[in-house]
């Protein structure tokens, strides 16, 4: 081996080891997983715990725009029934929107 080629395999050498050693101490921060619904003494909280976190976390609800009003929680709600087959029952939807709307939309 010539003294170049010894000089680029150590250089290579230093390259994985570095690779390694970075791997080992960098960390990230992942977005929370199974985030709970936020509590609340409204009765559509208990609801919503029955039927709104049984797919997904309420990370989806978090993450929904802020001034979101009543009549965009009710549509969710019956598009969860509707396109996903929520077994949700419609005697529990108003409780729920209501929940919904005070908790993560407009009415806060
Ligand atoms: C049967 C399973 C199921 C249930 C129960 C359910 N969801 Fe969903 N939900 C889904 C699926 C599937 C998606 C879409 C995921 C995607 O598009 O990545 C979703 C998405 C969402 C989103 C994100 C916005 C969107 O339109 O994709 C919100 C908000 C949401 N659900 C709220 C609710 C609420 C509130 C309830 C209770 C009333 C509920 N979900 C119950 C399956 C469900």
């Amino acid at each position: 081996m010539n003294e170049k080629a010894t000089t680029l395999s150590a250089l290579a050498l230093l390259i994985v080891m570095g690779g390694a050693a970075s791997a080992a101490t960098k960390s990230i921060t992942l977005p929370p997983d199974g985030v709970q619904l936020t509590p609340s003494t409204l009765p559509g909280y208990a609801k919503a715990q029955t039927n709104c976190v049984v797919c997904h976390s309420a990370e989806y609800m978090v993450y929904q725009p802020p001034n979101a009003a009543r009549p965009y929680w009710d549509a969710m709600v019956k598009r969860m029934k509707a396109v996903f087959k929520a077994p949700i029952e419609d005697a529990d939807m108003p409780e729920i929107v209501d929940y919904l709307a005070k908790t993560y939309g407009n009415e806060k």
